[in-house]
């Protein structure tokens, strides 16, 4: 029997399936597989179902000359040296479409929270600041309207439309950056930097590669409208935190929705940490209960197909 390992415990019956067909070692916590044991028990094993928070380098491929494939509870990548994987004619499998509406929600969630100041008017009530000196009056926690605005949508994919269709939905204006040409019904499609201009809202849709790190830096930050807000439920990598974190202090941008980070889980020193006006939630763009469970779904379906000798249904490098 091929050895297979799983670096958590999965949600779902389909996961099951993988136990009559291999070997599997399922990593059991607690917590998450720290990065050092990653190898240690990957060592001998055919196929890995891992997270994104699994780290698979190419000196760890290179560790693993039994390796087979590798299956991703993730739609993102990023994780995993594919090119690398590609060379070594390891497929990568992953999995799409499942999460794209819960995470439009997740993003559509940030935005209205980052608009209309909710975490901040939530740790208000809390922490006993409501009085009758601090309380109801024109001015109160005003924010920003969200019907009528413009949303700048980074990158046009599956979960780019889904917000895009929110957006129509709460009478916004939609404008889109998309590396090819898409055709959505109502939203237009514009260059980046007109994008930036325009929008009083940007949220990021695309996949962290190496041509999107760090793609909204320094400079396309202050190339944003005075006063816009930026929602991010995609990947940290692809915005200079930084940079980020000085215009929100500044006041440039009045403020920010953010589920992903550079590093995760957020270090202590993360600017962003410790600014009123972003709203923060970790990296959990795509969970509801049900996604996760056909996410895992569709990670144990590939596994089942490399195991089985066939295509995974859901490969980045065919
Ligand atoms: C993914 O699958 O890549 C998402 O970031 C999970 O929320």
């Amino acid at each position: 029997m091929e050895k297979l390992l799983i670096t958590h415990q999965l949600p779902g019956e389909r996961v099951k399936q993988l136990a009559q067909t291999s070997d599997v070692n399922v990593w059991m916590g607690p917590g998450l597989l720290p990065a050092q044991a990653l190898a240690e028990e990957l060592q001998g094993s055919t196929g890995l179902v891992c997270l994104l928070t699994d780290r698979i380098d190419e000196a760890l491929l290179d560790s693993m000359p039994a390796l087979k494939f590798i299956s991703s509870m993730s739609v993102g990548v990023d994780h995993i040296d594919v090119a690398a994987a590609t060379q070594r004619g390891i497929p990568v499998g992953h999995t799409p479409g499942v999460l794209v509406e819960t995470t439009a929600d997740a993003t559509f969630g940030l935005l209205l929270a980052a608009a209309r100041r909710m975490a901040e008017a939530d740790r208000f009530v809390r922490q006993g600041s409501w009085r009758a000196e601090n309380a109801w009056s024109p001015d109160f926690f005003t924010g920003k309207d969200v019907a009528g605005a413009t949303l700048g949508i980074v990158g046009l994919g599956d979960i780019g439309r889904a917000v895009a269709r929110r957006a129509q939905g709460f009478g916004m204006d939609v404008v889109a950056w998309n590396r090819s040409a898409v055709d959505v019904p109502g939203v237009s499609l514009v260059d980046l930097g007109t994008l930036l201009g325009r929008s009083d809202f940007v949220s990021i849709h695309v996949a962290l590669t190496a041509d999107t790190a760090e793609l909204i830096n320094a400079e396309r930050i202050a190339a944003m409208k005075p006063g816009a807000v930026l929602v991010n439920t995609a990947r940290g990598g692809i915005v200079d935190e930084q940079a980020l974190a000085q215009a929100l202090s500044a006041g440039d941008l009045y403020a920010a929705g953010i589920d992903v980070f550079g590093r995760e889980p957020v270090e202590d020193d993360n600017p962003l940490l410790h600014l009123p006006n972003v709203v923060l939630t970790p990296h959990i763009g795509s969970a509801t209960a049900q996604t996760r469970i056909e996410m895992a779904d569709l990670a144990a379906g590939n596994a089942l197909a490399a195991l089985a000798g066939e295509a995974m249904p859901h490969c980045v490098n065919p």
